[in-house]
């Protein structure tokens, strides 16, 4: 871009910004520069308002015209590029030997990588500057940046030199050339339409902005379940568009590629990583790829791995195949992120010592030190797969001479599919902060990846984002605080949840104290509500495995070969992974972490069911039972996320009406299913156990009349599946065009309630409902949310039961309640219970 382009683009922009802060469609993300109220201002009234970028590229020029769009939108300020160095005071964007160079008393601070930034302040000959100094144009960028996010925060500005933890710093996005999104919450693909590359990218250049401005260095664009067209000689100049989109942000592209591409795409007569002609095959098509990509990052790959081929076929190893695919790229500087996410999905599950968590150590521990310096083995950060809570799996402490990246999930895949508030910086810093013992010293995980425990040359951080078309690219408004957060985890790990969430509120939803004691108290707590209604003490989400890993579907675990059982029987409950009696999966952690696993009374309880078989009437360290216990979290996760709406409704009038509605709607939502949730683990660990809840509320609703036990007009009683996820395990349905109604005669005393219908929100219809009061109509909603299976879920189960509720509804003994529902296309308007609350 040339001057003239960049100050068009400023212009451009501006006006897009000012389009979108008006209409505050979480677009912007956190990068809204909403404008600072006069006092604040002040502040900086004497930050310059010319701008000189010493480096002339295309990034640098970005940097400059970044910083003043968000200038002129935070301040309302008036920015001018300048082209020669101005004889007044200015920004001045560099690297440390441009500034140097241009004015020779400026000394800004060495910097120890090409992506260190430094921010200072210097009056030289009398003129204020305000120093941006990068290793690189890239860096310059993340300084303009950090300066915004300050003014942004109304601090003043402060000197500083930062350097990311690790090089590594990429998104994957699980996307199809068909424009889905494998485990995708928020809309189509960004990237992808139709079997190519979309006409209109600019939603890709936007979100290269918003990665650039967290620190992300690269992006997978398409699924590790990856498409044979994609290295298809037409699909790399597609694809060529992308990285051109990405480019002015610093976001290189990447590409998760399948293996037996040399054979499918290259018609070898095999794909074998020892077979010289496989060699030649990725060399010559890596050669293509720089070609038309000359900053390409490399290749992820997921091979031998839920049905996806790999090395195992001609008895060759993962170090095999991932050297191969590395010595291609290695001339261009390109890394094979190779994913340790190798198992096998047939077990048999009535062997007691088969374990699927044991399958990363036992496939790579052996190949430690036998792969090219390229390649980096991409973890997940637990054993199985993005639990709502695991340990961190063991084999971060096997590779030693390995370099690693950890994998997390933004995407919230078992963790309430951005339907549900979750953040997951907790979740992901209790990982990271976990400290392995190996060589019985200190080596957190995060050290590990970070390269620096074992002196690795390579490390980093990926996180599974999984962005979609949605104007809000994940949905929920409060998920993308787990894009950011990982994006600032990636950069320094070191930072505190405290940290991360109030900055990114401010950002997101501006300085009022009010509103940022209220975000960051329910975003920090959520991720411990959403595991106490879902599923403590480490047994998994419970979450229906075999569909779409959204509602309760609790025995989907058990009794298949996905191995993620917990062996829950009348006798008890848990994976016995002890090294004296059970897998032995115990045994894979270094000595001193093991002995704490593998001790019943020292192993923490939070993991407590991922090792160890245990009765029901095991006494936690807080004295309660397992099943006690396991009631109790259900009430209490289920109570607190009742807290959401009516602790959102406070910032009514201090937030904007958009995102304060969206967010209501999303917290009534999360705070109905997170009683599905309770009931249905509850209810089923009742009948399983045999051992009832001690404070008798499992089972016993007094408020709640059960659809089937009301007196029905056309709707007919029908079985749920699984059983626990309606109510008494009974639901109705309604088969007649004009209707069927519920009637029940009350006879609770008189008082104000609330009365909530659970029903069931299938995706093919929209089904009418009405509640009356004496005949009179009180509240009507259409079933019409789109929940997140967004293949149609024809089944009444944990992940259609929707709740809705109507408050303060003045009740006396013998008035007459009907629900009315009206089926729609193929949705019976199906019921599950109504129940009354009183009210104060
Ligand atoms: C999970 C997820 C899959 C995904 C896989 C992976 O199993 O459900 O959709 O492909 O992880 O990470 O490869």
């Amino acid at each position: 871009m040339n001057l003239r382009q960049v100050v068009r683009s400023f212009v451009l922009s501006l006006l897009i910004a000012t389009v979108a802060a008006r209409a505050e469609t979480g677009a912007e993300g956190w990068l809204r520069y909403a404008q600072l109220p006069a006092l604040a201002a002040a502040l900086y009234e004497n930050a310059p308002r010319q701008v000189y970028v010493c480096t002339r590229t295309s990034l640098a020029e970005n940097a400059a015209s970044e910083l003043m769009r968000g200038m002129h939108s935070l301040l309302g300020r008036q920015m001018t590029l300048t082209s020669k160095l101005p004889d007044s005071g200015a920004f001045l964007l560099g690297t440390s030997d441009e500034l140097h160079a241009i004015l020779p008393g400026l000394a800004p601070p060495a910097l120890p990588s090409s992506e260190s930034f430094s921010i200072s302040t210097e009056t030289v000959s009398g003129h204020h500057f305000w120093i941006i100094a990068g290793g690189s144009d890239r860096a310059e960028l993340y300084g303009v940046f950090r300066i915004l996010e300050q003014i942004a925060q109304q601090h003043p500005l402060s000197a500083v030199t930062e350097t990311p933890a690790s090089s590594i710093r990429w998104v994957n996005q699980w996307d199809n050339l068909d424009g889905s999104i494998e485990r995708g919450y928020a809309g189509r693909s960004i990237f992808f339409d139709a079997g190519h590359v979309r006409s209109d990218l600019s939603r890709v250049a936007d979100y290269g902005r918003l990665l650039a401005s967290v620190g992300i260095n690269g992006v997978t664009v398409n699924n590790v379940n990856s498409d044979l067209r994609t290295l298809e000689p037409e699909m790399i100049q597609e694809l060529a568009r992308v990285a051109d989109a990405l480019r002015p942000w610093g976001v290189r592209m990447s590409l998760s590629v399948d293996l037996s591409s040399p054979q499918v795409v290259g018609h070898l007569a095999t794909f074998d990583p020892l077979d010289p002609s496989v060699a030649a095959w990725w060399q010559s098509k890596v050669n293509e790829i720089y070609k038309a990509i000359p900053d390409f990052g490399g290749f992820v790959i997921k091979a031998d791995s839920e049905g996806r081929v790999g090395p195992s076929k001609y008895g060759r190893t993962p170090a095999e195949a991932a050297n191969c695919v590395a010595r291609a790229l290695k001339p261009h500087g390109g890394l094979v992120l190779y994913r340790g996410f190798v198992y096998n999905n047939h077990l048999d599950w009535q062997d007691l010592k088969a374990d699927r968590a044991r399958a990363g150590y036992d496939n790579f521990q052996a190949l430690d030190g036998k792969f090219e310096a390229n390649v980096v083995i991409q973890i997940k950060h637990g054993p199985i797969d993005f639990q709502v809570r695991e340990p961190v799996s063991p084999l971060f402490a096997a590779l030693q001479r390995t370099s690693q990246a950890i994998e997390l999930q933004v995407t919230q895949e078992y963790t309430g599919q951005q339907r549900h508030m979750v953040f997951l910086v907790p979740m992901w810093k209790t990982a990271l902060d976990t400290d392995l013992r190996a060589q019985n010293r200190a080596t957190p995980v995060k050290e590990i990846v970070e390269g620096k425990s074992f002196h690795q040359p390579l490390g980093g951080f990926v996180g599974v984002a999984n962005v979609g078309l949605d104007a809000n690219w994940l949905h929920h408004p409060m998920a993308m605080a787990n894009l950011y957060g990982f994006g600032k985890l990636a950069w320094n790990p070191d930072l505190t949840t405290e940290q991360i969430v109030r900055t990114w509120t401010r950002l997101t939803f501006g300085n009022d104290p009010n509103v940022v004691s209220t975000i960051d108290d329910l975003q920090s707590n959520s991720w411990h509500a959403y595991e106490q209604y879902t599923g403590p003490l480490g047994i998994g989400t419970l979450t229906n495995i075999l569909g779409v890993h959204y509602g309760p579907g609790i025995e989907s675990a058990e009794r298949n070969g996905w191995g993620q059982w917990f062996r829950g029987d009348s006798q008890g409950i848990g994976m016995d992974r002890t090294v004296a009696t059970g897998t032995g999966y115990i045994g894979q952690y270094p000595p001193e972490l093991a002995r704490v696993y593998e001790s019943l009374t020292e192993c923490p309880d939070d993991l407590l069911l991922f090792m160890h078989h245990v009765p029901y009437t095991h006494v936690l360290h807080d004295g309660k039972t397992v099943a006690q216990y396991t009631y109790d979290a259900h009430y209490a996760g289920a109570a607190t996320a009742a807290t959401y709406p009516q602790r959102w409704q406070r910032l009514k009038g201090l937030i904007d009406p958009e995102r304060y509605d969206q967010i209501l709607k999303l917290f009534t939502y999360q705070a109905g299913h997170a009683v599905v949730w309770r009931d249905a683990v509850d209810q089923w660990l009742q009948r399983i156990s045999g051992i009832p809840d001690g404070h008798g509320r499992v089972g016993h609703f007094p408020g709640r009349m059960e659809a089937e036990s009301m007196q029905a007009d056309g709707y007919r009683v029908v079985e749920a599946d699984p059983w626990e996820s309606a109510s008494q395990g009974k639901a109705v349905v309604c088969e007649r065009p004009m209707g069927c109604s519920l009637t029940t005669v009350l006879d609770r005393p008189a008082a104000t309630y609330s009365i909530a219908a659970e029903y069931f929100d299938l995706r093919n219809g929209v089904s009418h409902f009405q509640l009356r009061l004496n005949g009179k109509s009180i509240a009507q909603w259409l079933a019409d949310d789109k929940l997140p299976p967004a293949v149609v879920d024809t089944n009444l189960d944990g992940s259609t039961s929707t709740r809705f509720t109507v408050h303060g509804v003045s009740l006396k003994p013998g008035d007459v309640l009907t629900l009315e529902g009206i089926p729609d296309g193929e949705e019976p308007a199906p019921v599950d219970y109504v129940e009354l609350q009183p009210e104060p």
